[in-house]
């Protein structure tokens, strides 16, 4: 049986869900990334990072860069987790921007997470009322899809966590055509 680490980085909880139901699914616990070795990479055969997305930035790609050099010859695999709906072209910026270099290749797929003010930090919620402000004088025709998901869920608790955002990447793991 191949030997499948999950790693997830999560503040808020959606990324951490997803990475119960991963591991639910492929019979594996996930670890926090907190807890989680080079060894553990050194032996795993499949590399899945479930992380979040804070302000177009996905969490956890540190600790794939730093085992990079481990991750040759492993299928690897990076799910973001965002408030926005699926978008392709998002993805594919998220992509470009944080999947080079070392990372290049590894795939990314994408769930929609959850929104909840009042477990933010202080500093998350003033960072997300700066962007609200911004996002509320653009006329809703010009709104990347984030931002009129951030719009819709202002002030809201929203829960968009659904397994059939996995289907990808199981499809992925089982290593058939995406
Ligand atoms: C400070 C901050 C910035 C965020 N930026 C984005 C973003 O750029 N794109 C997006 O889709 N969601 C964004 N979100 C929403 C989170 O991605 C969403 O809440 C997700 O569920 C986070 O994962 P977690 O629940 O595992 O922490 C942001 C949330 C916070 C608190």
């Amino acid at each position: 049986m191949e030997n499948i680490l999950i790693i997830y980085k999560s503040k808020y909880g959606a990324a951490r869900e997803y990475a119960q139901l991963l591991g639910k699914a492929l019979n594996t616990a996930p670890v926090s990334i907190d807890k989680a070795r080079s060894q553990t990479v050194a032996s795993a055969d499949t590399v899945i990072l479930c992380g979040g997305i804070y302000a177009a930035s996905i969490a956890g790609l540190a600790f794939l860069k730093k085992n990079a050099a481990l991750l040759k010859e492993k299928q690897t695999a990076v799910f973001a987790v965002g408030a926005s709906p699926y978008d392709q072209e998002t993805l594919e910026e998220l992509k470009k921007r944080h999947l080079s270099g070392v990372l290049e290749g590894i795939p990314l797929f994408y769930g929609r997470g959850a929104w909840n003010e009042e477990i933010m930090t202080a500093k998350d919620k003033f960072l997300c009322s700066m962007l609200m402000k911004v996002v509320a004088k653009k006329p809703e025709d010009q709104c990347a899809p984030w931002e009129l998901a951030l719009k819709e869920a202002m002030g809201k608790k929203c829960s968009w966590v659904d397994e059939k955002y996995l289907e990808p990447l199981y499809k992925y793991i089982r290593k058939e055509t995406r």
